[in-house]
Protein backbone atom coordinates (compact mmCIF):
# COMPACT_ATOMS: atom_id res chain seq x y z
CA UNK A 1 0.00 0.00 0.00
CA UNK A 2 1.13 3.55 -1.05
CA UNK A 3 1.11 5.98 1.50
CA UNK A 4 1.42 9.89 0.83
CA UNK A 5 2.45 12.23 3.40
CA UNK A 6 0.77 16.23 4.05
CA UNK A 7 2.60 19.27 5.77
CA UNK A 8 0.85 22.30 6.76
CA UNK A 9 3.34 24.77 7.39
CA UNK A 10 1.46 27.56 9.66
CA UNK A 11 2.92 30.29 11.31
CA UNK A 12 3.61 28.34 14.54
CA UNK A 13 2.79 25.10 13.60
CA UNK A 14 3.42 22.46 11.09
CA UNK A 15 1.14 19.67 11.58
CA UNK A 16 1.75 16.56 9.46
CA UNK A 17 -0.08 13.71 8.38
CA UNK A 18 0.15 10.28 6.75
CA UNK A 19 -2.84 9.65 3.95
CA UNK A 20 -3.79 6.53 2.06
CA UNK A 21 -5.24 6.96 -1.68
CA UNK A 22 -8.84 7.38 -0.09
CA UNK A 23 -8.03 10.54 2.04
CA UNK A 24 -7.77 9.14 5.24
CA UNK A 25 -5.71 10.07 7.73
CA UNK A 26 -3.65 7.11 9.35
CA UNK A 27 -1.23 9.29 11.56
CA UNK A 28 -0.72 12.67 12.17
CA UNK A 29 2.73 14.12 13.48
CA UNK A 30 3.52 18.16 14.57
CA UNK A 31 6.15 20.46 15.10
CA UNK A 32 7.31 23.78 15.73
CA UNK A 33 7.54 25.79 12.23
CA UNK A 34 10.22 28.56 14.28
CA UNK A 35 9.69 31.68 11.71
CA UNK A 36 11.64 33.68 13.41
CA UNK A 37 14.56 31.80 12.83
CA UNK A 38 14.35 32.31 9.18
CA UNK A 39 14.14 30.01 5.56
CA UNK A 40 16.99 27.63 6.65
CA UNK A 41 15.73 26.57 9.81
CA UNK A 42 11.74 26.32 8.50
CA UNK A 43 12.68 23.97 5.91
CA UNK A 44 15.00 21.71 7.98
CA UNK A 45 12.49 21.59 10.69
CA UNK A 46 9.84 20.12 7.82
CA UNK A 47 12.52 17.79 6.46
CA UNK A 48 13.16 16.23 10.12
CA UNK A 49 9.21 16.29 10.49
CA UNK A 50 8.64 14.21 7.71
CA UNK A 51 11.34 11.30 8.19
CA UNK A 52 9.93 11.78 12.11
CA UNK A 53 6.19 10.82 10.98
CA UNK A 54 7.28 8.09 8.75
CA UNK A 55 9.64 6.96 11.17
CA UNK A 56 6.71 6.61 14.23
CA UNK A 57 4.39 5.08 11.67
CA UNK A 58 3.96 1.64 10.73
CA UNK A 59 4.88 2.09 7.13
CA UNK A 60 8.33 1.98 5.45
CA UNK A 61 9.73 5.10 3.38
CA UNK A 62 9.62 2.57 0.41
CA UNK A 63 6.03 3.11 0.35
CA UNK A 64 6.08 6.86 0.97
CA UNK A 65 4.37 7.97 -2.49
CA UNK A 66 5.56 11.84 -2.12
CA UNK A 67 5.44 14.79 0.36
CA UNK A 68 2.93 17.15 -0.30
CA UNK A 69 3.47 20.98 1.46
CA UNK A 70 0.70 23.40 1.77
CA UNK A 71 1.71 26.84 2.51
CA UNK A 72 0.92 30.69 2.76
CA UNK A 73 2.15 33.08 0.45
CA UNK A 74 2.44 33.78 -3.52
CA UNK A 75 4.02 30.75 -5.14
CA UNK A 76 5.25 29.84 -8.48
CA UNK A 77 3.77 26.39 -7.83
CA UNK A 78 5.44 24.07 -11.10
CA UNK A 79 8.60 24.97 -9.28
CA UNK A 80 7.78 25.00 -5.80
CA UNK A 81 9.20 28.37 -4.95
CA UNK A 82 7.88 30.88 -2.80
CA UNK A 83 7.92 34.23 -4.07
CA UNK A 84 6.83 35.89 -1.17
CA UNK A 85 4.93 35.20 1.94
CA UNK A 86 3.93 38.39 3.82
CA UNK A 87 3.13 36.35 7.28
CA UNK A 88 6.15 33.86 6.87
CA UNK A 89 8.27 35.83 6.64
CA UNK A 90 9.63 34.16 3.36
CA UNK A 91 11.03 35.33 -0.16
CA UNK A 92 12.76 33.39 -2.60
CA UNK A 93 12.75 30.45 -1.11
CA UNK A 94 13.40 27.54 -2.64
CA UNK A 95 11.05 24.96 -1.14
CA UNK A 96 10.84 21.73 -3.74
CA UNK A 97 14.42 22.20 -4.80
CA UNK A 98 15.22 21.89 -0.65
CA UNK A 99 13.28 19.75 0.27
CA UNK A 100 13.55 16.95 -2.47
CA UNK A 101 17.31 16.70 -2.46
CA UNK A 102 17.11 16.91 1.67
CA UNK A 103 14.77 13.84 1.45
CA UNK A 104 15.67 12.49 -2.06
CA UNK A 105 11.43 12.34 -2.90
CA UNK A 106 9.09 13.90 -5.05
CA UNK A 107 7.76 16.98 -2.89
CA UNK A 108 4.87 19.09 -4.45
CA UNK A 109 4.25 22.65 -3.39
CA UNK A 110 1.01 24.62 -3.33
CA UNK A 111 -0.52 27.37 -1.15
CA UNK A 112 -2.20 26.40 2.04
CA UNK A 113 -5.90 27.88 1.02
CA UNK A 114 -5.92 25.39 -2.11
CA UNK A 115 -4.40 22.64 -0.59
CA UNK A 116 -7.44 22.91 2.17
CA UNK A 117 -10.24 23.30 -0.30
CA UNK A 118 -7.96 20.00 -2.14
CA UNK A 119 -8.61 18.73 1.08
CA UNK A 120 -12.25 19.78 1.57
CA UNK A 121 -13.03 18.49 -1.97
CA UNK A 122 -11.42 15.18 -1.81
CA UNK A 123 -12.83 13.97 1.45
CA UNK A 124 -14.96 16.85 3.20
CA UNK A 125 -17.33 19.42 2.81
CA UNK A 126 -17.11 19.23 -0.94
CA UNK A 127 -16.22 15.53 -1.17
CA UNK A 128 -18.10 14.29 -4.66
CA UNK A 129 -18.13 18.32 -5.62
CA UNK A 130 -16.68 19.38 -8.91
CA UNK A 131 -16.62 23.21 -8.65
CA UNK A 132 -16.48 24.92 -5.17
CA UNK A 133 -15.05 27.76 -3.50
CA UNK A 134 -13.34 27.65 -0.01
CA UNK A 135 -12.36 30.92 2.40
CA UNK A 136 -9.73 30.30 5.22
CA UNK A 137 -10.66 32.82 8.47
CA UNK A 138 -7.27 33.03 10.00
CA UNK A 139 -4.30 34.82 10.02
CA UNK A 140 -5.16 35.93 6.86
CA UNK A 141 -8.12 35.26 4.54
CA UNK A 142 -7.26 32.16 2.28
CA UNK A 143 -8.71 31.09 -0.89
CA UNK A 144 -9.06 28.24 -3.06
CA UNK A 145 -10.99 27.47 -6.17
CA UNK A 146 -11.70 24.52 -7.30
CA UNK A 147 -13.17 23.65 -10.87
CA UNK A 148 -13.54 19.75 -12.90
CA UNK A 149 -11.87 18.71 -9.57
CA UNK A 150 -8.93 20.51 -10.07
CA UNK A 151 -7.34 23.36 -8.06
CA UNK A 152 -7.48 26.16 -10.32
CA UNK A 153 -3.80 27.94 -10.35
CA UNK A 154 -3.68 30.71 -13.07
CA UNK A 155 -1.06 32.05 -15.29
CA UNK A 156 1.36 32.68 -12.71
CA UNK A 157 -0.10 30.40 -10.01
CA UNK A 158 -0.77 32.66 -8.26
CA UNK A 159 -5.04 32.76 -8.40
CA UNK A 160 -7.47 32.00 -5.60
CA UNK A 161 -6.16 34.42 -3.59
CA UNK A 162 -9.65 36.00 -2.23
CA UNK A 163 -8.15 37.68 0.53
CA UNK A 164 -6.68 40.04 -1.38
CA UNK A 165 -10.25 41.15 -3.25
CA UNK A 166 -9.83 45.07 -2.71
CA UNK A 167 -13.56 45.16 -1.78
CA UNK A 168 -13.70 47.77 0.75
CA UNK A 169 -14.44 50.88 -0.35
CA UNK A 170 -11.77 53.71 -0.42
CA UNK A 171 -13.26 55.71 2.23
CA UNK A 172 -13.08 52.96 4.91
CA UNK A 173 -10.43 51.10 3.53
CA UNK A 174 -7.13 50.56 5.64
CA UNK A 175 -3.58 48.96 4.46
CA UNK A 176 -3.36 45.38 3.85
CA UNK A 177 -0.12 42.99 4.80
CA UNK A 178 0.15 43.29 0.89
CA UNK A 179 0.82 46.34 0.80
CA UNK A 180 -2.91 47.28 -1.20
CA UNK A 181 -5.66 49.23 0.43
CA UNK A 182 -9.09 47.37 1.05
CA UNK A 183 -8.66 43.49 1.18
CA UNK A 184 -10.94 41.36 2.64
CA UNK A 185 -8.46 39.88 5.05
CA UNK A 186 -7.97 43.46 6.45
CA UNK A 187 -12.26 42.94 7.73
CA UNK A 188 -12.96 39.08 7.65
CA UNK A 189 -9.34 37.63 8.81
CA UNK A 190 -9.03 36.99 12.92
CA UNK A 191 -6.50 39.12 12.83
CA UNK A 192 -9.08 42.34 11.12
CA UNK A 193 -11.71 41.21 13.44
CA UNK A 194 -9.37 41.64 16.17
CA UNK A 195 -8.19 45.33 14.82
CA UNK A 196 -11.67 46.41 14.39
CA UNK A 197 -12.44 45.32 18.18
CA UNK A 198 -9.18 46.87 19.24
CA UNK A 199 -9.78 50.46 17.44
CA UNK A 200 -13.18 50.15 19.07
CA UNK A 201 -12.16 50.05 22.72
CA UNK A 202 -8.88 52.66 22.26
CA UNK A 203 -11.61 54.90 21.23
CA UNK A 204 -13.66 54.48 24.33
CA UNK A 205 -16.66 52.46 21.99
CA UNK A 206 -19.03 50.98 25.11
CA UNK A 207 -18.39 47.48 24.82
CA UNK A 208 -17.62 44.53 27.10
CA UNK A 209 -14.58 44.12 25.21
CA UNK A 210 -12.82 46.37 27.54
CA UNK A 211 -12.71 43.72 30.36
CA UNK A 212 -10.84 41.25 28.09
CA UNK A 213 -7.00 41.96 28.52
CA UNK A 214 -5.78 40.53 25.01
CA UNK A 215 -8.98 40.29 22.66
CA UNK A 216 -8.68 37.40 20.53
CA UNK A 217 -11.22 37.15 17.24
CA UNK A 218 -13.17 34.52 19.59
CA UNK A 219 -14.25 36.86 22.40
CA UNK A 220 -15.59 39.10 19.31
CA UNK A 221 -17.66 36.19 18.23
CA UNK A 222 -18.69 35.44 21.54
CA UNK A 223 -19.35 39.30 22.53
CA UNK A 224 -21.71 39.56 19.06
CA UNK A 225 -23.52 36.24 19.98
CA UNK A 226 -24.14 38.02 23.77
CA UNK A 227 -25.62 40.94 22.05
CA UNK A 228 -22.69 43.77 22.65
CA UNK A 229 -23.50 46.28 19.94
CA UNK A 230 -19.83 46.86 19.16
CA UNK A 231 -19.20 43.28 18.39
CA UNK A 232 -22.36 43.00 16.74
CA UNK A 233 -21.04 45.37 13.88
CA UNK A 234 -17.47 43.93 13.79
CA UNK A 235 -18.92 40.81 13.06
CA UNK A 236 -21.54 41.71 10.50
CA UNK A 237 -18.93 43.82 8.78
CA UNK A 238 -16.95 41.07 8.43
CA UNK A 239 -19.56 38.88 7.06
CA UNK A 240 -20.74 41.39 4.76
CA UNK A 241 -17.81 41.57 2.93
CA UNK A 242 -17.38 37.95 2.90
CA UNK A 243 -20.97 37.21 1.50
CA UNK A 244 -20.10 40.29 -1.33
CA UNK A 245 -16.73 38.42 -2.10
CA UNK A 246 -18.82 35.18 -2.55
CA UNK A 247 -21.40 37.75 -4.36
CA UNK A 248 -18.76 38.08 -7.01
CA UNK A 249 -16.92 34.36 -7.17
CA UNK A 250 -20.51 33.25 -7.85
CA UNK A 251 -21.74 35.19 -11.22
CA UNK A 252 -17.89 34.46 -11.41
CA UNK A 253 -17.45 30.72 -11.79
CA UNK A 254 -21.00 29.44 -10.62
CA UNK A 255 -19.35 27.27 -7.71
CA UNK A 256 -21.75 24.80 -6.33
CA UNK A 257 -20.89 25.45 -3.14
CA UNK A 258 -18.95 27.68 -0.62
CA UNK A 259 -16.70 26.22 1.96
CA UNK A 260 -15.68 28.73 4.69
CA UNK A 261 -12.85 27.43 7.47
CA UNK A 262 -10.55 28.53 10.36
CA UNK A 263 -10.63 29.92 13.46
CA UNK A 264 -12.93 32.11 12.60
CA UNK A 265 -15.79 29.92 11.02
CA UNK A 266 -16.07 28.33 14.01
CA UNK A 267 -18.50 30.85 15.22
CA UNK A 268 -21.35 28.52 13.79
CA UNK A 269 -24.49 29.20 12.26
CA UNK A 270 -24.13 32.82 13.86
CA UNK A 271 -21.80 33.86 11.32
CA UNK A 272 -22.72 31.49 8.52
CA UNK A 273 -26.53 33.24 8.66
CA UNK A 274 -25.37 36.96 8.22
CA UNK A 275 -22.84 35.51 5.37
CA UNK A 276 -26.07 33.77 3.83
CA UNK A 277 -28.12 36.96 3.51
CA UNK A 278 -25.88 39.39 2.35
CA UNK A 279 -25.12 36.44 -0.71
CA UNK A 280 -28.78 35.91 -1.21
CA UNK A 281 -28.87 39.87 -1.36
CA UNK A 282 -26.33 40.34 -3.98
CA UNK A 283 -26.59 37.49 -5.69
CA UNK A 284 -28.65 37.37 -8.79
CA UNK A 285 -30.99 34.27 -9.02
CA UNK A 286 -29.34 32.04 -11.88
CA UNK A 287 -26.00 32.43 -10.07
CA UNK A 288 -27.22 31.37 -6.35
CA UNK A 289 -29.90 28.40 -7.34
CA UNK A 290 -29.10 25.70 -4.92
CA UNK A 291 -25.80 26.84 -4.48
CA UNK A 292 -24.64 25.92 -1.14
CA UNK A 293 -22.68 27.91 1.77
CA UNK A 294 -21.46 25.24 4.25
CA UNK A 295 -18.39 25.19 7.46
CA UNK A 296 -15.48 23.12 6.15
CA UNK A 297 -15.87 19.25 8.17
CA UNK A 298 -12.17 18.70 8.13
CA UNK A 299 -11.17 21.43 10.76
CA UNK A 300 -7.70 21.66 11.41
CA UNK A 301 -6.84 18.63 9.65
CA UNK A 302 -8.00 19.80 5.73
CA UNK A 303 -4.49 21.58 4.30
CA UNK A 304 -2.56 17.97 6.15
CA UNK A 305 -4.90 15.61 3.76
CA UNK A 306 -5.48 18.07 0.83
CA UNK A 307 -1.29 18.48 0.85
CA UNK A 308 -1.20 14.47 0.96
CA UNK A 309 -3.56 14.57 -2.00
CA UNK A 310 -1.72 16.77 -4.27
CA UNK A 311 0.86 13.61 -4.73
CA UNK A 312 -2.31 11.77 -5.53
CA UNK A 313 -4.97 13.92 -7.32
CA UNK A 314 -2.32 16.40 -9.15
C1 LIG B 1 -1.91 34.92 1.77
C2 LIG B 1 -2.40 33.64 1.14
C3 LIG B 1 -2.81 32.65 2.20
C4 LIG B 1 -3.75 33.28 3.21
C5 LIG B 1 -4.09 32.35 4.34
C6 LIG B 1 -2.94 35.43 2.74
O1 LIG B 1 -2.49 36.60 3.33
O2 LIG B 1 -1.69 35.88 0.75
O3 LIG B 1 -1.41 33.08 0.30
O4 LIG B 1 -3.44 31.56 1.58
O5 LIG B 1 -3.20 34.45 3.74
O6 LIG B 1 -2.97 31.89 5.01
NA1 LIG C 1 -5.12 30.41 -2.63
ZN1 LIG D 1 -4.04 42.32 0.54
Amino acid sequence: EKIYVGVDVGGTTVKLGICNAEGELLQTYEGPTEVNKGPDTILHNIATYVRQIVEESPYSWEQLAGVGIGIAGFLDIPNGFMKHSPNLYLNNVDIKGFLEKELNILVKVNNDANVAALGEAWAGAGRGIQNCVMYTLGTGVGGGIIIDGKIVEGFQSVAGELGHMAIVPDLEAIQCGCGKMGCLETVSSATGIIRMAEEAVARGDRTSLVNVEKIMAKDVLDAAKAGDEVATRIVSRAAYYLGRSMAMMAVILNPECFIVGGGVAKAGDFLFDQIREVFEKYTQDASKENVKIVPAVLGNNAGVVGAAGLILRG
